[in-house]
């Protein structure tokens, strides 16, 4: 099972069906947060209505996407995963939310770190990319954080919270680029 420890603290394990009561609570105390820039928190009003959700995410090959809860201490506070996997191109997109008790804490930076290096490293890819409604600040923050490049703003491109078509940065990484980071001290 797809299980990767960031440190004492934090996991990303791989989401199941198991995990759909878990899961909802966290959303649902979260919505109406998270629905500002989540599509999908709208459609998730019930337990099974997160099964679904969740069975969407896990797709039916593993090989287009991982998605993970993030773990601290073995509960979930949020997810970070691989929605989208181009495994001929060589690409993947790294997505992510976090429970505000545990926001403003590096946890999704840290998680993000991690998938880089599955990416770069045992899936070969030669780009991560991370994109997000251009309004998003917080979203935005990670990647610029960690050395992106904002490639561009795809107009009326992203559906966003409350139905909203907006405007989507994207930023990407390349392998050389990431190398290059990750050898700084
Ligand atoms: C977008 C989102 C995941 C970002 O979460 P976040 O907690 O800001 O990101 P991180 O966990 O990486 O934390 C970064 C913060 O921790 C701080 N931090 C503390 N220790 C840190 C460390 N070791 N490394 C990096 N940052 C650290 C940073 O300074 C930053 O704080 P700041 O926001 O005050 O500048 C979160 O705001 C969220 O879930 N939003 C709602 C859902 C959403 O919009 N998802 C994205 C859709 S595209």
């Amino acid at each position: 099972m797809f299980y990767r420890r960031l440190d004492e603290h934090l996991a990303l394990k791989l989401v199941s069906g198991l995990d759909a009561e878990e899961s909802y609570a966290v959303v649902d105390r979260e919505r109406e947060r998270l629905r500002e820039y989540l599509p999908w928190v709208d459609t998730t009003n019930s337990v099974e209505d997160q099964r679904h959700h969740l069975a969407a995410m896990s797709g039916i090959n593993p090989d287009e996407r991982i998605s993970c809860f993030l773990t601290l201490d073995g509960r979930i506070i949020g997810a970070v995963g691989l929605p989208c996997i181009d495994r001929p191109a060589r690409w993947a997109e790294i997505g992510y939310w976090i429970a505000a008790e545990c926001e403003g804490r590096g946890y999704v930076t840290a998680a993000v770190r991690n998938l880089e290096s599955l990416c770069f490293g045992e899936l070969g890819l030669e780009r991560v990319q991370i994109t997000a409604d251009t309004t998003n600040t917080r979203s935005r923050a990670v990647p610029e954080r960690l050395g992106y490049t904002l490639e561009g703003i795809l107009r009326h491109q992203i559906l966003s919270g409350h139905g909203r078509i907006a405007d989507r940065a994207v930023y990407a990484l390349l392998k050389p680029e990431w190398q290059t980071r990750e050898a700084l001290p």
